[in-house]
């Protein structure tokens, strides 16, 4: 068991201390870092043990790929084959930010990085933490979000703790995630973007650049063994231990009864909701207004409303479009898609 060493940068723009952890990056080890999505767990990109040490720590599956972080897109020579004009604009539109790109890899890249596809996904963050680590490492950084598989992902320190003390050499606070949930992932194909997650990059801010844009079908619906386009759609994910159902409606006089309805299943429950409906519903717990807050808040409420002893999570849903597709996303793995629209 190593000791994991902390670097507290919530109340500073001096990022000095950063060089430690990059050295530590350098020489093979594992640091959680901020990003403005999630906190990603992160080693050299290229080191093929030192990125088999996150999935370890992870304890995740071998044939699910993990992201490259860049901070200037002079890095994308090292690790990509080819660039379409398509690709192109997004990264001029997008990045720095929170969207993270499918790309032919060069061979380069560890086949365990990109579990053993052809691809690799290439992302670069806007969080100055992020840029800097990676600047001063000098190399792309693999990094999934940082939480134990079927987790959900890391947003805050605290939670992190819980999961990654003495597991990593470094964790750097660089205080709540801004967006809260992970990055929009995207493929080109045939001049199509398609999205494979959906992020806070929404599909109505990608139609800027085309209006061919494709959301995956299995972005709302379960996988069947069938083939997905992104190892990351087959696993179970974002799933509290408790029982959840995601409830939603157009319509707010059957939403809320069919939240009552919920309600009468057992006596020991609580509800996720906005501030409006909290005042009509007990044991309300507020998850913020509008889809920014949502996201924003909704991975650390899983995990503390996971730790309340209730029988039943019960989560109003959103409308699926702008930020809402990405919530609804998540929500409705995180209730392994126990949901009811009425
Ligand atoms: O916001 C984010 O994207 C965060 C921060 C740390 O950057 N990272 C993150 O990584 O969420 P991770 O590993 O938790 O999710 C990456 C997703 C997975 O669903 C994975 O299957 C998919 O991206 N993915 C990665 N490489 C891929 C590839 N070559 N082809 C298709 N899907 C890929
Ligand atoms: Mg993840």
């Amino acid at each position: 068991m190593k000791e994991t060493k902390y670097i507290d940068l919530t109340n500073t723009n001096d990022y000095t201390s950063l060089k430690e952890a990059s050295l530590v990056l350098k020489q093979g080890g594992l640091v959680i870092f901020p990003t403005e999505t999630v906190y990603g767990i992160g080693a050299n990109g290229l080191d093929e043990r030192a990125v088999l040490k996150i999935y370890e720590a992870k304890g995740r599956k071998s044939d699910n790929p993990l992201i490259l972080h860049i901070s200037n897109l002079d890095m994308l020579k090292d690790i990509v084959t080819e660039i379409s004009p398509i690709e192109k604009e997004l990264m001029t539109k997008f990045w720095p930010g929170p969207l993270t790109i499918i790309l032919p890899k060069k061979d380069n890249v560890p086949n365990i990085v990109s579990a053993g596809l052809k691809t690799v996904g290439v992302r670069f963050p806007k969080n100055p933490i992020a840029n800097t680590l990676i600047e001063l490492t000098g190399v792309p950084i693999a990094a999934p979000s940082a939480n134990i598989s079927g987790r959900p992902s890391g947003t805050n320190i605290s939670d992190i703790k819980d999961e990654f003390e003495n597991k990593v050499d470094y964790i750097i606070d660089g205080g709540d995630s801004q967006v809260g949930l992970e990055s929009t992932v995207v493929i080109v194909k045939d001049e199509t973007i398609h999205i494979l997650r959906p992020g806070k990059i929404t599909k109505e801010d990608l139609l800027s650049i085309t209006k061919n844009v494709e959301v995956d079908n299995h972005i709302l619906s379960k996988t069947d063994n069938e083939p997905v386009l992104s190892p990351g759609m087959k696993y179970r994910h974002y799933a509290p231990k408790t029982p959840c159902v995601l409830v939603y409606s157009k319509d707010e006089t059957k939403l809320i009864n069919a939240i009552k309805e919920e309600t009468r299943k057992t006596n020991n429950y609580l509800i996720l909701t906005n501030s409006k409906h909290a005042k009509v519903l007990d044991n309300a717990i507020i998850y913020g207004d509008t889809l920014e807050e949502i996201s924003h808040n909704i991975f650390k409420l899983l995990r503390e409303v996971d730790k309340k002893n209730v029988d039943l999570i019960i989560i109003e849903g959103v409308e699926t479009k702008d930020l809402g597709l990405a919530i609804m996303n998540r929500l409705l793995r995180a209730c392994s898609y126990n949901s009811i629209e009425v």
